[in-house]
């Protein structure tokens, strides 16, 4: 319920904001909050013109899904079976 809450509602971008700031505030520790790295992955894409992005570890897809625009083409790849089978299906429309 809280993956659904987070992923799909205002609260969820909210609280992806939150987090930012929370990370910020804490002297920027690792790991980077998804949010600065999806933005940072954005970044690069267009300062260098890079067309391929390569994931190792999918989890949902929000990354993959948040950068997609940015690429020409993506690759992720997942170790878990049930994740990898989500991916599948949500991303299915782009084989
Ligand atoms: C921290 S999550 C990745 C989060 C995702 N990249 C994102 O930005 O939303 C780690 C994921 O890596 C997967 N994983 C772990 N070891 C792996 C491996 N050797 N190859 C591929 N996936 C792996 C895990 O199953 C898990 O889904």
């Amino acid at each position: 319920m809280y993956i659904l809450i987070m992923r799909f509602t205002l609260l969820g971008r909210v609280g992806r904001y939150v987090s930012y700031l929370l990370w910020l505030a804490k002297g920027q520790p690792v790991p980077a909050p998804n949010l600065y790295k999806e933005q940072l992955i954005k970044l690069l894409a267009v300062k260098y013109g890079l067309k391929t992005f390569v994931e190792t570890g999918t989890y949902y897809g929000d990354t993959t899904h948040s950068v997609a625009r940015f690429f020409d083409k993506l690759y992720t790849i997942e170790l878990d079976d049930h994740l990898y089978d989500k991916a599948k299906r949500r991303f299915a429309k782009f084989e």
